[in-house]
């Protein structure tokens, strides 16, 4: 059985703990990973656009010896011309050994798994999952806390749309002492579901509010996001809450000193470039860390599919 993640619960808590283990390992001897994945491919299908997820798993490849190859738009493969995702998949797997892929329909990534001969990840399904940014910013979390434990996580922003809000969401209800605060205008509010499912079932704290002020002197993290336009069904509506909350220094006036900021990027409006300097901000330093738990993910899947 070849195994895929599509959801970041695919990972069980002790593997999360070795995949972090084992990227802070890669950070400090980066040379004893550089030629592990040797003669191994990855394929990148990208239906989507992307920066940071795409290139972050190239160069995990890159830096772990082996080779690359993929699309980054739907237009320049044969989903322009009506192939299903599925024979896509099939075909992608004769000249790949493990596949990362993003598209705009939730869902997609587990039909390809299905079809496929290697191991799946989803690399961002619509206003779903993104499970690999989530151990992004659970590695950073990791590395800027000492733990993922007794945290107050503060999300801002557009929390119905944001895949990268439901999966980090997902994965810190596994872990003890987390209380959550959602921030957000009425309509972008986190959908029932999650709140449900996850926060609710599990009995996790959370204050939902529409209050930035109010709530941040709690925080411990602050995870801010970018307004989902893409996925609005108009325009006028995305341009009314685009700039609902906008992070700039005034706003951290009653913020820990030791608060942490992060976000998956792209950045739009919503953090002023001004808080880039503030030891505080993260955002950055996620993205490096996007790439060293890639590896450790990459490495770690094609380990399991070798032993068969
Ligand atoms: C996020 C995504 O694609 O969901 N970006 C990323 O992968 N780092 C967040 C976003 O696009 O706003």
């Amino acid at each position: 059985m070849i195994r895929s993640i599509l959801d970041v619960l695919d990972l069980s808590v002790e593997e999360i703990e070795d995949l972090i283990n084992l990227a802070c390992d890669i950070i400090e001897h980066p040379a004893n990973y550089a030629e592990a994945c040797h003669g191994k491919t990855l394929a990148t299908l990208f239906f989507e656009p992307s920066t940071r997820t795409r290139l972050s798993f190239e160069a995990a490849m890159y830096g772990l010896g082996g080779n690359v190859l993929g699309f980054s738009e739907a237009q320049s493969s044969s989903a322009a011309k009506g192939e299903s995702v599925a024979d896509t998949a099939r075909t992608v797997s004769c000249y790949s050994d493990i596949i990362a892929m993003r598209h705009p329909k939730e869902g997609a990534p587990r039909v390809a798994a299905a079809h496929a001969t290697v191991p799946v990840i989803n690399a961002g399904d619509g206003g779903h999952n993104h499970p690999t940014q989530t151990l992004t910013d659970l590695l950073t979390i990791y590395r800027e806390k000492g733990a993922i434990e007794n945290l107050t996580v503060g999300f801002c922003g557009d929390l119905k749309f944001g895949r990268t809000v439901h999966s980090l969401i997902n994965a810190l209800s596994r872990y003890t002492g987390i209380k959550i605060v959602l921030i957000s205008p009425m309509e972008l509010k986190l959908p029932s579901y999650v709140k449900k499912d996850v926060l609710k079932d599990k009995g996790i704290p959370y204050v939902q509010t529409t209050d930035f002020e109010s709530v941040i002197p709690d925080l411990d993290i602050l995870y801010m996001t970018r307004v989902q336009r893409e996925r609005f069904f108009n325009e006028e509506d995305y341009l009314r809450l685009k700039d609902s909350y906008i992070l700039d220094p005034k706003k951290l006036t009653n913020a820990k000193k030791d608060l942490c900021i992060m976000h998956p990027l792209p950045r739009v409006n919503e953090i002023s470039t001004q808080i880039d300097s503030d030891p505080r901000a993260c955002y950055f330093k996620q993205v490096l860390n996007g790439k060293f738990i890639r590896m450790a993910l990459i490495l770690r899947l094609l380990e399991e599919a070798a032993k068969g």
